[in-house]
C-alpha cells in the first residue's frame, strides 16, 4: 500500500477573523516560543489562556487583545473542558482572531486533540501550532539530557494524574528498563505511589530520580535523589506544582560541579540529596 500524502497544515497562511489558533506557549521562558507561535500571539485579538502560560509570554499580547482565564489546576477546573471549548467556538463567531494559548505544547497532555475537533465539528478554521513541550525544554534547562548513549536508550512521558478514584492505574511492567527515562507530568501528588510502583515494578531503589519546578523560569528549582529518597525530599522542601519528575539514570549524566562549569547554577536551586 502506498503511504498517503499529506500536505503540511496552511501555518502559514494569514490569521484570518472568526478562526482559532491552538498554540503552545512553551513551559514559561519567552525566548522558547516558536516563530509561528510568536507571529500569532502578536495578531490575536482574544487570547484563552491557562495557568501554565507564563507572564512574559502574556506580555507579547497586543495591549487591545482580550484576555480571557480559563485556569486549570489539578481538580479545580476554572471552567470546564466542555465550557472553554464553547468558548472558543462562541468567539470566533464574533468573527474575532481567537487565539488559545496553552502552556508547553497543545497536543502534549494539553487536551488540544479535544478542543480542535470541536472547533472542526462547529465549522471554525482552526490553525494548530506545536510548542516546546516541558519534558523536553526542563529538562534541558536542569542539565539533565532525555537519551544518553549507553545510559537511556528510550524516553516515556506518561502521565501521574490520579484517577477520580484516587487510583494511579499505569503499565507499571512497561517501565522497569533501567535503560529507560520516564518523565512523569502531573506526578507530584502521586509521587509515593510512583516511586514505590516503580521500585515494585523491578527498578531499583538507587536509580536516580529528579524534579522540576517550574522549569525554563527564573525561579526554577531542581531536586535531586533517588527513587527511595526523592518523596522525603520534595515533602522537606514543600515542592508544589507545575513539577516535572524525571527518573532515569540520566539524571546523574552532569555533576554539580560540571553544570557549575556549564554556567547552569546561577539561576537554578538545586537541592541535593
Ligand atoms: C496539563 S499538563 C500540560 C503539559 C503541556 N501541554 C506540555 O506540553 O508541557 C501540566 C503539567 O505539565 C508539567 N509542566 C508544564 N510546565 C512546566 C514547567 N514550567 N515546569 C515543570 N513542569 C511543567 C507539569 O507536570 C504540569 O503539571
Amino acid at each position: 500500500m502506498n503511504p498517503s500524502l499529506y500536505n503540511p497544515p496552511p501555518h502559514k497562511q494569514t490569521f484570518k477573523a472568526g478562526e482559532v489558533a491552538l498554540v503552545g506557549a512553551g513551559p514559561g521562558d519567552p525566548d522558547l516560543l516558536t516563530l509561528q507561535a510568536y507571529r500569532f500571539i502578536k495578531q490575536a485579538e482574544v487570547v484563552i489562556y491557562d495557568r501554565l502560560v507564563s507572564q512574559e509570554v502574556m506580555a507579547l499580547l497586543p495591549d487591545s487583545c482580550e484576555r480571557v482565564y480559563v485556569g486549570k489546576k489539578q481538580a479545580d477546573h476554572r471552567v470546564p473542558q466542555e465550557g472553554i471549548n464553547q468558548l472558543l467556538v462562541d468567539h470566533a463567531k464574533r468573527d474575532k482572531k481567537v487565539l488559545r494559548l496553552k502552556g508547553g505544547d497543545p497536543f502534549v497532555f494539553g487536551r488540544g486533540g479535544e478542543e480542535a475537533l470541536f472547533l472542526l465539528a462547529n465549522n471554525v478554521a482552526c490553525h494548530i501550532v506545536p510548542g516546546m513541550t516541558a519534558a523536553s525544554a526542563c529538562t534541558s534547562y536542569a542539565g539533565i539530557p532525555l537519551t544518553h548513549r549507553q545510559v537511556a536508550q528510550s524516553c516515556t512521558f506518561i502521565t501521574g494524574n490520579v484517577q477520580d478514584n484516587g487510583a494511579l492505574d499505569l503499565p507499571w511492567h512497561t517501565l522497569n528498563d533501567q535503560k529507560q527515562t520516564v518523565v512523569f507530568y502531573m506526578g507530584i501528588k502521586s509521587l509515593p505511589i510512583i516511586t514505590e510502583q516503580l521500585i515494585n515494578a523491578g527498578r531499583s531503589e538507587n536509580t536516580p530520580a529528579a524534579l522540576i519546578r517550574k522549569g525554563t523560569r527564573s525561579d526554577q528549582q531542581v531536586i535531586k535523589g533517588t527513587l527511595s529518597n526523592l518523596d522525603e525530599l520534595v515533602t522537606r522542601h514543600n515542592i508544589k506544582p507545575p513539577s516535572l519528575i524525571i527518573i532515569g539514570d540520566v539524571v546523574d549524566t552532569f555533576t554539580d560541579d560540571s553544570l557549575k562549569n556549564l554556567g547552569y547554577l546561577k539561576a537554578t536551586e538545586s537541592v541535593t540529596k
